[in-house]
Order: C-alpha cells, then structure tokens, then sequence
C-alpha cells in the first residue's frame, strides 16, 4: 500500500476527540504525564529512533512502504523515527489519547512534515485490523511485554508487513530477569548476617523486587489484568517468527539507541549485568539511596561471578533488539 492509500483507510475510520479510532481507546494504568516526566524532554532521546533506523539501514530492510509504531508512549522511539521519516508514512499509535497527545505534541515541535505523520489509537491485540501486507516497519519499544497473547501479535504483525518488511523490537528477556529476582531476595538474610538487619519497608521493596520477576516470568497465571504480563525467551519468538514467515535475528543486551553512535554501531558493547541490575532496582522498582547503599554492600560482590563469566559474550540475556524479516 501506498501512503496515501494507509491515509485513504485510516479516513475511513471513525474519529473521536480528534483521533483515529482503529481500537477503542484505554488509558496507561500510571498517570501519562508523571510518565513522560523520567524522560526530561531530552534530545538525547533522538537517538534510540535514529539508531533502529540505522540499524535497519544497515540490515537492508525495505522502506518502500508506510511504518507503524504500536505503543508508542511519550515518543521515546518514535521521536527520532519520525524525525528521520524514512517511510513515506509513519502511523505512530498507542490505546491511550493522552500518551498520543503527548508524542503527536514533540513531533511537532521537531518541525517534522504534518504529511509524512500519523496517529491512531490502537491496541496490539487488534493490529490485525491494520491493512494486510500494506508496511514496511512494525515497530515496538517495551511494548510487546504489554499485550496478552504475543503469539498473535506475531503472526498478526507478520501480516500487515509487505515482503522485505520488519518487525523489530526491544523487550526484555526471561533468564536475566529471573538471575537478577533469584539473586535479590538474599539481600534479607545477608542484611541480618551482617548485624544491621533490613527495615520492614526495606524488605518489602526487595520482596516485590523478587515477586515482580516470578510473575512476569510464569506463564501460568492469568494476566489479563496486569500492565506488564511478559517476559521473553529468544528461542519462542525464533519460533513464533518462523511460523509466520519471518526470519528473526536477536542482539543481546543492547538498546536502539547504541546503533546510533557512529563509533559503537556495528557492534554495540553489551551492557554489563551488575549496572543494569542496578539501574532496574533504582529506577524501575524504585528503590531508594539507602537500599541501594545495602545493594552495593551485599549484593554487588556476589555478581562479580555474572560478570567473569559474561566475558567475551554478551553474558546472560536481560534484554535484547529483535529483527524479525518478512520472507
Ligand atoms: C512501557 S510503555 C513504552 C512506551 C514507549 N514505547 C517507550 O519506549 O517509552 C508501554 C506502552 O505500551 C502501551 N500499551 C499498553 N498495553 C498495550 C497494548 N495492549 N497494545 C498496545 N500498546 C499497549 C502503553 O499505553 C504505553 O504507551
């Protein structure tokens, strides 16, 4: 499909509020703005969407037809996606108006062509309401462990691509995230070992810590409910993409934004297990400075281990790029 024939159908849909509805909108289960605040606005940003592109450029991927972006939140990705508009029409989207609002707001203010960008509310779980065979890009960044059946997505995604076309995307993987709740939950008793035991808060910070990884690692526990379901074994989306006619590449422990820099872009350095455990207590389970003082006190000795032996190699997976093509 051409992009004025995407624009074409995205005119035959219903608008509310302003918006495109291909789905009935829902909003993020946290506030979108208070979201949107951990990324500052900073131009650094630019570079997680420029560095997909590049890596794609750099893979050959078609860009002959129109990209779409599912989830696209406050525009991390999107931003220098859009910014680069490689695709005659890139239609960025997400279930919630208010996170659309937000990245529809920066696009503009990075002057990018109105003509050349598109928005519409969609859930994952109904892309296959998109146009079969009409992009060239489905991309997806910490979105994909958002949406419940992802076997489907696969599928349904492979089939809004033209042959040639990619679906990418950066989540986070099973192994590294179960090593980090398995190692986690000795911070307690080597607390109390030492003679300065944890606060009853404290304890409950790294109980959830751990519980956090058990639930998104299980796959046998209903997840309708939950904002984040998954986490995801390389070897099952190998298979999910080759039975829907993909051919699907995975670099461990890297992120968009590493192929952006010149320097690092054909082979970006893996990040290391210790920081990234880290920066994942501190920032996304909110762990305060006192606790992570704790965490560098007892826990970073004992991942001394994970780092001698991720030597050479990427070490064990915590997250990765995925690069799915079209056959
Ligand atoms: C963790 S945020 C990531 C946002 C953005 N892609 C980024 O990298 O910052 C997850 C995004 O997925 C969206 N989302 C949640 N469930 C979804 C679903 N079932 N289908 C599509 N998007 C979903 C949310 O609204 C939110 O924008």
């Amino acid at each position: 499909m051409t992009a004025r024939e995407v624009h074409d159908w995205l005119g035959s849909l219903p608008v509310r509020d302003g918006w495109t509805w291909i789905s009935t909108p829902r909003a993020f289960a946290h506030d979108e703005g208070g979201y949107d605040a951990q990324y500052a606005n900073d131009p650094a940003n630019l570079a997680v969407g420029r560095g997909m592109v590049r890596l794609l450029r750099r893979r050959g991927a078609s860009f002959d037809r129109p990209g779409v972006e599912i989830g696209c939140g406050t525009g991390l990705l999107s931003l220098g996606l859009a910014a680069e508009s490689p695709y005659p029409l890139t239609l960025l989207t997400d279930p919630s108006p208010a996170f659309l609002r937000i990245t529809r707001d920066k696009v503009a203010r990075r002057g990018v062509e109105p003509s050349r960008v598109a928005y519409g509310v969609l859930m994952g779980e109904e892309i296959d309401r998109l146009p079969a065979g009409a992009f060239s890009l489905v991309a997806l960044r910490s979105t994909l462990h958002h949406i419940l059946d992802v076997d489907r997505f696969v599928r349904d995604a492979a089939r809004a691509l033209a042959p040639g076309g990619v679906l990418t995307f950066q989540e986070p993987c099973l192994e590294g995230y179960v090593l980090m709740g398995a190692l986690v939950q000795f911070l307690a008793p080597l607390a109390a070992a030492s003679g300065r035991a944890l606060s009853p808060a404290q304890a409950a910070k790294v109980d959830e810590f751990t519980r956090s990884m058990s639930f998104y690692a299980r796959r046998d526990v209903d997840k309708r409910q939950a904002e984040d379901k998954h986490l995801f074994r390389v070897d099952e989306l190998m298979r999910s993409s080759r039975a829907a006619g993909m051919d699907m590449e995975f670099l461990p422990n890297v992120e968009y934004n590493q192929f952006d820099s010149p320097a690092d872009a054909a082979a970006p350095s893996p990040v290391s297990f210790t920081a990234f455990f880290r920066s994942y207590a501190r920032y996304c389970m909110s762990w305060d400075e006192a606790l992570m003082a704790r965490f560098d006190e007892l826990l970073v000795p004992y991942c001394r281990v994970v780092e001698e032996s991720s030597g050479g190699g990427s070490g064990p997976y915590l997250h990765g790029v995925f690069v799915a093509t079209k056959r």
